[in-house]
């Protein structure tokens, strides 16, 4: 009787460590830790249309022929209108993290 009362107990044990580790991972989710990076930038872009605020809406971003600088929409065009900015665009390669920049990169992808 007792073994089993300690069995089920560290079997509730695991099942609350396992629970918390899910709940961590999902805050470490680079979609959700981007979103919250892009709350910059939303003053500008709106994320959930492709109606111009200060800059484009970046809604279906990835999904366009052209940005409007003239280049296709990739990883590496994407990346330097970030960090180097330009046309009314902040420059941020010196505001966000190696990690920010990644997870910010997972989120616009989403859109
Ligand atoms: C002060 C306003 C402002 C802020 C803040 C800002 N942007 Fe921009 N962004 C612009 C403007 C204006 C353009 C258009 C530049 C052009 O015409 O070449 C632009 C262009 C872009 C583009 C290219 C879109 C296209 O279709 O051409 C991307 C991607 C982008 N911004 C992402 C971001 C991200 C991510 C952030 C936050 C880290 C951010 N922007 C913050 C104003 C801003």
């Amino acid at each position: 009787m007792l073994k089993s009362t300690l069995t089920s107990l560290s079997l509730g044990t695991l099942l609350a460590a396992g629970l918390m580790t899910a709940q961590e991972n999902k805050t470490a989710d680079p979609v959700t830790a981007g979103k919250e990076v892009f709350e910059q930038c939303s003053g500008c872009h709106n994320a959930d249309s492709d109606e111009k605020k200060m800059g484009p809406g970046l809604k279906g971003l990835y999904a366009k022929a052209k940005m409007k600088n003239g280049k296709k929409p990739t990883d590496e065009s994407v990346k330097g209108i970030i960090t180097q900015g330009g046309g009314g665009m902040p420059a941020y390669e010196d505001m966000l993290s190696k990690d920010e920049l990644g997870n910010l990169m997972a989120y616009l992808k989403t859109l």
